[in-house]
C-alpha cells in the first residue's frame, strides 16, 4: 500500500493490488503495468481466443464482455468492449468473460453452434469478437428484435462471410418472426426443426413456418437459457472499493474512488492525463506515439457518472458512457413535451452513428469535449444548442467555473480546460417553442465511421416564421468545430418562408466556410457540398414543420430530409437439392473448423504459446518514398533495456536479393529505399512493446531521390518495368475505320487493402541440429516460405520445414507478401539461435504488404449503328508499385478478362506495369481480373449512353456464343452464361423494376435509383503453367483413421473441409474418420500456392489419386471381408505388409498458352455468374444503400454448396467494397494515409443488400468440364459481381444528371465513394460548391 499526502487534503491510501475475475475465476494482480491493455493481458495467459485485428477499437475481433456491480441500482451492467483499448488496470472489480468463458468445443453457448452450423465462420478470425458482440446483447436483452440483433454488430468486421449467414444465425435469437420482418414465403410446421427460440414458429402449429434456405437440411439447435448463463461472482458483489495506484515500466496509474481523490490528484500532478474509456488516449499512446507518465483513472467515480432532469433542460456527470448517455436521452424523450426534446433528438440521431456498440459502451461525453476534435459527433449539437460545461479544481483561483461550449473551444484540440481542472458535468438545455434542431453526419460509410463534414443547425421562429434566433454549427471545415456567426447574425429578422431565402442561406453560409483545394483532410468540393446539402435538408425539414409546403412539396421533402434508412435484412439461397443422392461430396458440411473458429479454440499462428526463449522481432521501416540510404545507426535502440540485437543488409547469411518471379527485392534494403515502409533493419527484444519502441530508435540518414506514386506520373515519366504484354486479334485499325461509331475514353480503378482480419505473422524457431530451421507462418505458400528462407540463410531447403495450421485471411495478399517479414525474421533467429515472433500491426501491414492494384485503362472502342462491337484498342496500365511481385501475371490476367462476356472480332490489348515508389502490389482475390472486367463494363455503360440505348442492350446484342473464341483465342464451351443472364433477368423481375425506378426517380429530386445486371467470366487455371499441379499425402493408421495431408492453405474458404469429404467417399469412411493436421513442407513437396481459386480443384484430385491408390490396395480384403469394419480390413492390410501410405499428384491436362503465337488453352475452363442489383443514392450527400441483390453463378456440381455460397456471399461483399468504399490514400510525400479501419472501411454488417438472394445455375450439362466431381472454383469469380453496385450507383447518378438537364456520358472513377457519387450529381449545389485547384497548389492525398 502507497500513499499520498496532497496539499492538506485527505490522506489517500492507496492499494497496488488489481482485483478481478476472468471467466467467473479471480485474479489477483500485484502493481500490474498501466501501459497494458486487457488484450494483453488475457492473450497473455493463454486466452488467445480473444483476437488482435487493428489494436484501435475498429474491427471488433476483440470484443470481450465486461460485466460490473452497480451497487447503488444493485444492477449488474454487461457491455462488450474492445480489450484491445480497455487498460488492464481498469477492470478492478468487474468481470471479464472471454469467448472461452462461454462455451467450448464440447459444450457451445448456443450462439457458438448456431454460428458454427450456419455457416457463418469461414476463415473465423473475426468470429469470437463477432460471437461476444451478440452474447453480449443476449446477456442484456433475451428477447432481441431483429433490429437489435443487425445493429449489435455496428462495431464487428468480417473479411471473408458477407454477413449473412452471421445475420442469419443470429437472427435465430429474435422475438420478432422472422417471417414478420422478412416477409419470406410460408411453409410446413415440424416441431423437430426449431430453432432453438422459445418462441420458434415451428413449436406451434398455429404460425407459418419459416422456410429454410433450399436444399440446406434444416438444423436443429439447442434451446438458448438466459439462466444459465456465467453469474457475476458474488466476491465481487462485496469488493471493497479501494483507491489505486501502480507503477509500470514507464507509467504511473492512479485509480481514485471519489471525487474529491480525483481533484486532489489532479492538483498534486497538474500534467496527469485523465483517462476514462481510453478511446482516446488509447489511441494516442499506441499510434501517435504521445507518452503520459502520470494517468488518473475516471471510469469509476460514480459523481461523474450520474444525471438529473432540471427544469430548464438535462445535466448529465461528464464521464457516463455514451450508451447510458443514450438512454437517458430517450428517456428525457418520454418525459418532456417533443418542443422541447428537438436538442435530445439531434444528439439521439447522431450518437446511432457514433462508432460502434464497444466503443459507446466506454467512451463517454468528456472525452470526446476535452479532445475537441474538429470532426467530434457532439461539439457542433453543443455548440450550436448553448450547452454549458462546468469545470471544477481545487486551484482556488479556478474553483469551479461554468463554461459555455461557445467559448470552451480555442483551436486545433484546445481548449479553455486547465491542467487542474477537470470536467464534471454538462448541462443542455430544452428547445424552445417553435425551435428546431437538427443534427447531420456524412461520413464514408454509415456505421462506425468519423465524419467528413458533421453540423448541427438550430433555428427559433416566432409565429410568423420569422427567425429569432438560429446556430449553424460545423465540423470537419476548418481545424476547430466552427459557426457560421454572419449567416447566424444576418438571418435574424428574416422570415423562413421568404423567396430565396433557402439559397440565401446556402450562399451566406458556403461564403464563410471557404476551403482551398488542398486543404487537411482533403475533399474541399465535397465538404463543402456537404454543407449546403446539410442547410438545404434542414430548412425543407423545418419548412415542413410550419406548414409552409404544399402537399407535393412536403411528399417530395420526406424524400430527402433525412438519411436513407435501412430495413432488416434478409437473404435467400436458392440452391436446388444438392443433398440428393448425395453421399458426402456434395453435402452442405459446416466448415471442419467452425466449432473451433467459434468458440475461440482454433490456433492461428500468433495463438502458438510462447517457446522457451523466444524474442519478438520489429522491423525498422523506411520514412522515404525513395531515397539513398547515408547512415543507419542503431545504437541508441540497442542501448535499452531488453533489446538483443539489430540486424540489416550486412547480416544476411545467404542472399539478400529474393523474389516470387523476378527475383527484384533485398530482404533489407541496403543502398536506397522505394517507398515509405520498405524494410531497413530487424530488432528484436525481449517483449514487444520494447522492440517496436527501440526499432523507432533507429536513425536513418536519407538522400532523398525523385519518386513516383500514381500511374498518371509514371506514364508521364515512362516509368514502366520492362514488361510490355500484347494479345492481338484481327485487324483493329480497318474494323475501326468501318465501324459506324467509334468512341474513346479512360477507366481508372483505384487499389484495395486485403484487411484480413489476421495481418502478416511468423514465428521462427532455429532447430537445435544441423541449421535446422522451423517456420510458423501466416502464408498461402508454405513451399515458396522454405524455398526462399533457405536461399536467404544460404542452406539448403531440406534443412527448412514451413508449417501452416490455418491463415485468418488471406485473400492473395499472403501468397507473396507474408515474406518480407518472414525472411527478416529469418535473419535475426539464424545469428540468435533463438525462436523468434512478430505480428504485424495494422499500420505496419498496410504499408509493407501490397494492395490490389490500381489499374487505368485507355480505350478506343468502334460498333455498329445497332451496338454491335467490331473493334476494342485497349491499353492497360496497373500500378506495380516498387519492385514486379505478381504484377505482370495480374496485368495478364487483366488483360485476359478485358473482354468479360463479349464477343469482340478485333482486339488489340498492350499492358504496362508502372513502377512507381509505393508498396509492391500484389495478388487479391481476382488477380487482375475484376479490374480487366471493370474497364469493359465501363465502355458498355458509356457507349450506351452516347449512343442513347440502354446498357443492356448493348449486353445482350455482343455475348458469346457457345464455342466462340476468346480473343485469347479459346473456344467457350459448355457456355451458360446469356443463360444464367436470362434467368436472373426474369427472376428480379428486372424490366418491371426497371421502369419502377423511373417512375420514382422522375417523382424524386434528391433521391434517385438505378439498376444494373452485370456478368461475369472467370477464367480458371494458373497462367504459370508449371504451378498447375499438386500433391497428397494420405496415410490409413491400423485403427481404420485417416490423416489427409495436401499442399494447399486453409485461409477459411473451406478447402480443408472439401478435401476431407472428397477423401472420405473415396475411402468410404465416414467423415469423423478422417483428419487434417496442417499443410506441412515435410508432407507435401514443392505445393503451388493456394490462389487462382484452383486449389479444390488441383489439390482434390491429388487426395482422390492418393485415397484411389489406397482403395485399390485394400479392395482385396473388402471383398473377401464384406462384413468387416474399416478399422479391421486396415489392420489385416497392415498385418499383410500393404503399404497404407500413398501419396497423390495431379496436373491439369490440356492448359498451355504461348503469348507469343497467341494459342493454346490458357484456362481449364470459366465459372461465370450474373449479379443484379438495385441502389438508391442520397443526392445530396452521395450515400449509397443496397435494396436488393439477385446473384446466380454456376459453379458446376459443388463439393459443398454451404462453402461454396459462402464463398459467393463473401466474394460478392468484398467486391462492393472495392468498387464503393475502399479506398487506399496516399500522402503526396508516399506516406500510406489510409493506415486503418479509422479511416479505411471494409462493408460493415449494415452495409449489405438489404435483400440478397443467391442461386446457383441447376439442370445444366457440362460436356467438357474436367474438374474434380464437375465442381467449379468459385473464391474469385463472383467478386466482380460486386460491381453491380456500382453499375447501378452511376446509374442513379445518370438519372440525376437527367433530372439535371444533363446529357452527356460521365466516367465514373471506381470505388465509388459518398465523395464521387456527390460530385457526379452535378446539381447547381455540386457546382457552387466546387472548389478549383490553384497553380502549385497539391491534393492533400491522392490515390495510386
Ligand atoms: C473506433 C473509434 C471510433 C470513434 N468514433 C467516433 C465518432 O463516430 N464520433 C466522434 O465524435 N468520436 C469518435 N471517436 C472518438 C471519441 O471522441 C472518443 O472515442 C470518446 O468520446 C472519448 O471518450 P473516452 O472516455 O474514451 O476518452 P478518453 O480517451 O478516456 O479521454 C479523452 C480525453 O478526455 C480527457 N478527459 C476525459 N474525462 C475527463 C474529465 N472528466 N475531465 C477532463 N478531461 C477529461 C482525457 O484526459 C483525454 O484528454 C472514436 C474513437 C474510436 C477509437
Ligand atoms: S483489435 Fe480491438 S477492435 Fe480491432
Ligand atoms: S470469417 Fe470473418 S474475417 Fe474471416
Amino acid at each position: 500500500m502507497s500513499s499520498i499526502n496532497s496539499n492538506k487534503h485527505t490522506f489517500i491510501k492507496f492499494e497496488t493490488k488489481l482485483v478481478f475475475c476472468i471467466n467467473g475465476a479471480r485474479v489477483v494482480l500485484n502493481n500490474p503495468d498501466p501501459d497494458i491493455t486487457l488484450l494483453q493481458y488475457v492473450r497473455s495467459i493463454g486466452l488467445t481466443g480473444t483476437k488482435l485485428g487493428c489494436a484501435e477499437g475498429g474491427c471488433g475481433a476483440c470484443t470481450v464482455l465486461l460485466s460490473s456491480y452497480d451497487s447503488l441500482t444493485q444492477k449488474i451492467n454487461h457491455n462488450s468492449v474492445n480489450a484491445c483499448l480497455v487498460p488492464l488496470c481498469s477492470v478492478e472489480g468487474k468481470h471479464v468473460i472471454t469467448i472461452e468463458g462461454i462455451g467450448n468445443v464440447n459444450k457451445p453457448h448456443p450462439v457458438q453452434e448456431r454460428i458454427a452450423r450456419m455457416h457463418g465462420s469461414q476463415c473465423g478470425f473475426c468470429t469470437p469478437g463477432i460471437v461476444m458482440s451478440l452474447y453480449a446483447l443476449l446477456r442484456n436483452n433475451p428477447n432481441p428484435s431483429l433490429h437489435d440483433i443487425e445493429e449489435c454488430f455496428d462495431g464487428n468486421l468480417c473479411r471473408c462471410t458477407g454477413y449473412r449467414p452471421i445475420l442469419d444465425a443470429a437472427k435465430s435469437f429474435a422475438t420478432t418472426p422472422l417471417k414478420q420482418e422478412t416477409g419470406k414465403t410460408a411453409n410446413g410446421v415440424k416441431k423437430e426443426n426449431s430453432c432453438g427460440r422459445p418462441d420458434c414458429c415451428r413449436l406451434s402449429k398455429d404460425v407459418p413456418c419459416e422456410e429454410l434456405p433450399d436444399g440446406f437440411t434444416k438444423p436443429v439447435f439447442k434451446n438458448y437459457e438466459p439462466s444459465q448463463e456465467l453469474i457475476f461472482p458474488p466476491s465481487l458483489m462485496k469488493h471493497e472499493k479501494h483507491a489505486l495506484s501502480f507503477n509500470g515500466r514507464k507509467t504511473k496509474w492512479f485509480r481514485p474512488i471519489t471525487f474529491m481523490q480525483f481533484l486532489q490528484l489532479k492538483n498534486q500532478y497538474p500534467d496527469a492525463k485523465i483517462v476514462s474509456g481510453n478511446t482516446e488516449v488509447g489511441i494516442e499512446t499506441a499510434f501517435k506515439n504521445l507518452q503520459y507518465n502520470v494517468r488518473i483513472h475516471v471510469g469509476d467515480l460514480e459523481e461523474l457518472k450520474g444525471h438529473k432532469f432540471n427544469d430548464d433542460g438535462l445535466l448529465i456527470g461528464a464521464n457516463i458512457s455514451l450508451t447510458q448517455f443514450q438512454s437517458i436521452l430517450k428517456e428525457a424523450c418520454q418525459r418532456y413535451e417533443p418542443y422541447k426534446c428537438q436538442v435530445f433528438q439531434a444528439f439521439l440521431s447522431i450518437i446511432r452513428w457514433f462508432a460502434g456498440t464497444q466503443i459507446r459502451n466506454v467512451a463517454t461525453p468528456a472525452g470526446n469535449i476535452i479532445t475537441g476534435s474538429p470532426i467530434s459527433d457532439f461539439n457542433p449539437i453543443f455548440l450550436c444548442t448553448n450547452s454549458k460545461f462546468t469545470l471544477t479544481s481545487l486551484d482556488k483561483s479556478l474553483n469551479r467555473r461554468v463554461v459555455p461550449a461557445t467559448s470552451f473551444w480555442t483551436g486545433y484540440r484546445q481548449n479553455v480546460c486547465k491542467n487542474t481542472e477537470a470536467l464534471e458535468s454538462v448541462f443542455i438545455p430544452f428547445s424552445g417553442k417553435r425551435e428546431f434542431v437538427r443534427s447531420y453526419k456524412q461520413a464514408k460509410r454509415r456505421d462506425d465511421d468519423i465524419a467528413i463534414v458533421n453540423a448541427a443547425l438550430r433555428v427559433a421562429l416566432d409565429e410568423k416564421n420569422v427567425v429569432k434566433d438560429a446556430s449553424f454549427a460545423f465540423g470537419g471545415m476548418s481545424g476547430v468545430t466552427v459557426r457560421a456567426l454572419s449567416a447566424e447574425q444576418s438571418i435574424r429578422g428574416k422570415s423562413w418562408g421568404d423567396k430565396g431565402m433557402l439559397s440565401w442561406l446556402i450562399a451566406k453560409i458556403d461564403e464563410q466556410l471557404q476551403l482551398s483545394f488542398s486543404a487537411p483532410g482533403g475533399m474541399a468540393s465535397y465538404r463543402k457540398a456537404l454543407v449546403s446539402g446539410f442547410v438545404y435538408k434542414f430548412w425543407h425539414d423545418v419548412a415542413k414543420n410550419i406548414g409552409i409546403l404544399n402537399e407535393a412539396e412536403i411528399a417530395d421533402a420526406d424524400s430527402f430530409i433525412n438519411i436513407i434508412e435501412r430495413d432488416v435484412s434478409r437473404g435467400v439461397q436458392t440452391i436446388g437439392n444438392p443433398e440428393e443422392d448425395k453421399k458426402i461430396v456434395g453435402k452442405a458440411i459446416p466448415h471442419i473448423s467452425a466449432l473451433k473458429q467459434v468458440t475461440g479454440e482454433a490456433i492461428y499462428t500468433d495463438d502458438t504459446p510462447k517457446i522457451h526463449n523466444e524474442l519478438y522481432g520489429a522491423l525498422v521501416l523506411s520514412q522515404k518514398a525513395h531515397a539513398k540510404i547515408l547512415s543507419i545507426n542503431a545504437s541508441e535502440a540497442l542501448k535499452q533495456h531488453g533489446v538483443k540485437s539489430f540486424f540489416s543488409a550486412k547480416d544476411v547469411p545467404g542472399t539478400n536479393i529474393w523474389g516470387p518471379v523476378v527475383h527484384d527485392e533485398e530482404v533489407f534494403a541496403s543502398k536506397e529505399v522505394h517507398f515509405v515502409g520498405q524494410p531497413i533493419g530487424l530488432i528484436v527484444a525481449n517483449t514487444q512493446a520494447i522492440a517496436q519502441e527501440a526499432a523507432r530508435l533507429v536513425k536513418i540518414e536519407y538522400q532523398e531521390l525523385p519518386y513516383v506514386l500514381t500511374i498518371e506520373e509514371a506514364i508521364e515519366q515512362s516509368s514502366f518495368f520492362p514488361v510490355d504484354r500484347r494479345i492481338v486479334r484481327g485487324d483493329v485499325d480497318k474494323a475501326m475505320k468501318q465501324a459506324d461509331f467509334v468512341f474513346e475514353g479512360r477507366s481508372r480503378i483505384g487499389g484495395q487493402e486485403h484487411f484480413y482480419l489476421e495481418t502478416q505473422t511468423s514465428l521462427i524457431i532455429p532447430k537445435p541440429e544441423d541449421n535446422e530451421i522451423e517456420i510458423h507462418a501466416s502464408t498461402q505458400n508454405p513451399s515458396e516460405t522454405q524455398h526462399l528462407v533457405a536461399s536467404v540463410l544460404g542452406i539448403s531447403a531440406n534443412k527448412v520445414i514451413t508449417k501452416v495450421k490455418r491463415l485468418g485471411g488471406g485473400f492473395g495478399g499472403k501468397e507473396t507478401r507474408s515474406l518480407p517479414l518472414t525472411l527478416a525474421l529469418a535473419v535475426g533467429a539464424w545469428h540468435l539461435r533463438r525462436p523468434i515472433r512478430c505480428m504485424l500491426n495494422r499500420g505496419e501491414d498496410f504499408m509493407i504488404s501490397g494492395q490490389r492494384h490500381p489499374f487505368l485503362g485507355i480505350w478506343k472502342i468502334g460498333l455498329t449503328k445497332e451496338g454491335k462491337f467490331l473493334a476494342l484498342d485497349l491499353q492497360l496500365f496497373n500500378n506495380a508499385g516498387w519492385s514486379a511481385d505478381l504484377s505482370a501475371a495480374v496485368l495478364e490476367r487483366a488483360m485476359t478478362h478485358s473482354d468479360n462476356c463479349y464477343y469482340i472480332p478485333n482486339v488489340r490489348t498492350t499492358g504496362k506495369m508502372c513502377r512507381s515508389n509505393t508498396v509492391s502490389n500484389t495478388a487479391f482475390r481476382g488477380f487482375g481480373g475484376p479490374q480487366g472486367m471493370m474497364v469493359t463494363e465501363n465502355i458498355v455503360s458509356e457507349v450506351a449512353d452516347r449512343m442513347g440505348m440502354s446498357a443492356e442492350t448493348i449486353r445482350e446484342l455482343n455475348f458469346y456464343k457457345e464455342g466462340q473464341k476468346t480473343h485469347f483465342n479459346q473456344p467457350l464451351t459448355d457456355w451458360h452464361l446469356p443463360e444464367i443472364y436470362h434467368q436472373v433477368k426474369e427472376s428480379s423481375d428486372y424490366n418491371k423494376r426497371k421502369q419502377q425506378i423511373n417512375d420514382y426517380n422522375a417523382s424524386h429530386r434528391w433521391r434517385k435509383r438505378g439498376l444494373a445486371l452485370i456478368p461475369t467470366k472467370f477464367g480458371l487455371s494458373y497462367t504459370a503453367l508449371h504451378l498447375n499441379q499438386a500433391g497428397a499425402l494420405v496415410h490409413i493408421y491400423q485403427d481404420g483413421s485417416v490423416l489427409v495431408s495436401h499442399g494447399g492453405v486453409e485461409m477459411g474458404q473451406g478447402l480443408h473441409t472439401k478435401m476431407l469429404q472428397i477423401a472420405a467417399e473415396a475411402l468410404e469412411v465416414p467423415l469423423d474418420n478422417v483428419h487434417l493436421m496442417e499443410t506441412s513442407t515435410t508432407t507435401v513437396a514443392n505445393a503451388s500456392a493456394t490462389a487462382a481459386s484452383v486449389s479444390s480443384d488441383i489439390n482434390g484430385y491429388a487426395v482422390l489419386n492418393a485415397c484411389k491408390t489406397l482403395s485399390e490396395r485394400l479392395k482385396p480384403y473388402r471383398e473377401k471381408h464384406p462384413k468387416a469394419s474399416f478399422k479391421e480390413i486396415c489392420n489385416k492390410a497392415y498385418m499383410d505388409r500393404i503399404n497404407l501410405s500413398a501419396n497423390g499428384f495431379y496436373k491439369t491436362p490440356d492448359i498451355g498458352y504461348n503469348w507469343d503465337t497467341n494459342e493454346g488453352l490458357m484456362f481449364f475452363y470459366f465459372t461465370t455468374g450474373v449479379a443484379a442489383t438495385e441502389v438508391e443514392i442520397d443526392v445530396l450527400t452521395g450515400e449509397h444503400q443496397i435494396l436488393r441483390t439477385d446473384l446466380c453463378m454456376d459453379i458446376g456440381r459443388s463439393l459443398n454448396y454451404a462453402i461454396d455460397v459462402g464463398q459467393i456471399e463473401g466474394a460478392f461483399v468484398q467486391g462492393v467494397g472495392w468498387c464503393t468504399i475502399e479506398e487506399m490514400l496516399y500522402f503526396p510525400n508516399g506516406h500510406v494515409f489510409t493506415k486503418g479501419p479509422s479511416n479505411y472501411k471494409l462493408p460493415g454488417f449494415r452495409d449489405i443488400p438489404q435483400d440478397f438472394r443467391i442461386s446457383t445455375l441447376k439442370d445444366v450439362k457440362y460436356s467438357h468440364l474436367k474438374t474434380i466431381h464437375s465442381s467449379k472454383g468459385i473464391g474469385e469469380p463472383p467478386l466482380f459481381l460486386g460491381s453491380s453496385v456500382f453499375f447501378a450507383i452511376r446509374d442513379a447518378i445518370g438519372h440525376a444528371r437527367k433530372s439535371q438537364g444533363i446529357k452527356e456520358s460521365f466516367s465514373l472513377i471506381s470505388p465509388a465513394t459518398p465523395e464521387r457519387i456527390r460530385m457526379a450529381c452535378q446539381d447547381e449545389i455540386c457546382r457552387a460548391a466546387t472548389v478549383t485547384k490553384k497553380d502549385g497548389e497539391k491534393a492533400w492525398v491522392v490515390m495510386i
